[in-house]
């Protein structure tokens, strides 16, 4: 087997924070600390009503933006949803999908996900898509057969050359706002998981897929987090709405630069 370098993804999820003028201070804050991390790609996912601030701000930066949720077809009559081809006409770079808060709280299925996931692709749009178990699911040691379901449903529609275009946010339900971080043993198990499971698809798309951790992730905990296996990044809520914190994460996630090990220059 070759053994594939995945960039790491750090992506903040703002969540239902910030209206455009305290996004705007953010991302003014957030630049000058982040601009010279190298070997991370980093993300902000974003309300919708500050989509367009941050793409002007963030052109030409490190920094992607991403939306929060998009509906499954590209136009009708849907009042409330906001459509891929409409977040990709703003330049939006991609999508968090299938959250647990949207999954528990708005009714999101896992058959609204498995038209969704296909229509961001096919958008242009990078799916973040969100799986994990509840507490009572893991106590009863229902965690694989949740995860199982999750994956195989929401990507069922999704073609085995595109499944690596999918970045894929294990957040344990119980760890999310809770303070409560998985256990490294926990975080690199169920993302071990959730890659098999993937090979079992496309054992490419499996060594290429990045599959981030979610849920309490911190500047103190980021490093240890960061340095398992299998993790690829990270889906930060809290930590990333002040900008020291998220670039402290950042900075935990970055990779030397490989331009640094080239030859010299001839001057
Ligand atoms: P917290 O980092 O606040 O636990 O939130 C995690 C999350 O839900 C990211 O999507």
């Amino acid at each position: 087997m070759t053994l594939i370098r995945r960039t790491p993804l750090i992506a903040g999820n703002w969540k239902m924070y910030k209206t455009e003028e305290q996004a705007e201070d953010y991302i003014q804050a957030l630049l000058p600390r982040v601009s010279a991390t190298a070997g991370v790609d980093v993300a902000l996912c974003v309300p919708f009503t500050d989509l367009r601030a941050m793409i002007d701000s963030a052109r030409g930066s490190r920094v992607e933006v991403y939306a929060q949720n998009m509906h499954e077809e590209p136009e009708g009559a849907f009042t409330g949803e906001v459509s891929a081809p409409m977040l990709r006409e703003l330049d939006v770079r991609g999508v968090v999908l299938g959250h647990s808060e949207r999954r528990g709280m708005f009714g999101e299925t896992d058959k609204a996900l498995a038209l969704k996931v296909p229509a961001a692709l096919a958008a242009g749009l990078a799916p973040i898509l969100c799986v994990g178990e509840t507490e009572q699911e893991r106590d009863n040691d229902d965690t694989d057969r949740k995860l199982r379901q999750q994956i195989k449903e929401d990507l069922a529609a999704v073609p085995g050359e595109r499944l690596a275009d999918v970045v894929i946010a294990y957040e344990p339900i119980w760890a999310i706002g809770t303070g409560r971080v998985a256990t490294p043993e926990q975080a690199q198990e169920a993302i071990a998981f959730i890659r098999a499971l993937v090979a079992d698809r496309d054992e490419h798309a499996a060594e290429r897929v990045r599959i981030l951790y979610g849920g309490s992730v911190k500047p103190e905990n980021a490093a240890e987090l960061l340095a398992l296996t299998d993790v690829d990044g990270a889906l930060v809520g809290g930590a990333s709405l002040e900008a020291e914190p998220f670039a402290a994460i950042v900075a935990a996630a970055a990779r030397p630069s490989t331009t640094a090990t080239g030859p010299s220059p001839t001057r």
